[in-house]
């Protein structure tokens, strides 16, 4: 028997769980990005000049720093005050970076809509407010929510370097398997296969939807 190829099986339910571990702090980063992400839009829309300067430096720094050291800052740092599971400061971390990428998302989409659309609208009367929920934020939302399932797809990517703090994620697992193994590039090939097929299939499911959206016009 070749026990060479068949060992990788044996440790299936590694790469399952990291798998999950990867899913669920893609999703629920994702999830919170969003609120927070919408949130800092507003700040970054408002009129409040404080208000907008705390969104613009967060939005800033946050992108302008690497995820890696975000997530360590987030673990040790807090580990100084509390002891809390990797897992939470990893899922904290990644959350707090995605709300800088759908500001920009979502600030990106509404600046999108032609000006001439806010023009006609106040033209014919409409208060900011109005102009806002019934003419942009339609149109905005054709391209913030596909930008959304790119976010999700990429969070499901970057997330590996939670990976560092130990948290059992997808990369985590690959790299005990490759201990445990001793097989230094097969579980790395898997994983790779393993993302492929993840961000494969699920940038069909959201094209499929978006498809959807473009004929709701
Ligand atoms: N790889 C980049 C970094 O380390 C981006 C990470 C986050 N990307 C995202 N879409 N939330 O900073």
């Amino acid at each position: 028997v070749n026990t060479q190829n068949t060992t990788m099986w044996h440790y299936s339910n590694y790469f399952v769980t990291g798998v999950e571990y990867t899913l669920l702090i893609s999703a629920v980063s994702v999830v919170i990005g969003v609120l927070l992400g919408t949130l800092l839009a507003l700040m970054r829309f408002s009129k409040n000049k404080l208000l907008h300067g705390l969104a613009v430096a967060y939005i800033e720094f946050v992108r302008g720093t690497p995820l890696m050291v975000q997530v360590m800052f987030v673990y040790f740092g807090i580990g100084i005050i509390v002891n809390i599971p990797a897992l939470l400061s990893g899922i904290i971390a990644v959350s707090l970076n995605s709300g800088a990428y759908v500001a920009e998302i979502i600030r990106s989409g509404i600046d999108s809509v032609a000006k001439g659309q806010t023009e006609a609208a106040s033209s014919l009367g409409l208060s900011k407010g109005d102009t806002m929920r019934f003419v942009i934020l339609p149109q905005a939302i054709r391209n913030i929510w596909p930008a959304l399932g790119n976010e999700f797809i990429s969070l499901i990517k970057e997330s590996s370097i939670v990976s560092i703090i130990g948290v059992t994620d997808l990369i985590y697992q690959t790299n005990i398997v490759r201990a445990d193994t001793y097989r230094g590039v097969m579980p790395i090939f898997i994983t790779m296969l393993i993302y492929f097929v993840i961000t494969f299939l699920l940038t069909r499911v959201l094209n499929h939807y978006e498809g959807k959206m473009k004929h709701a016009r």
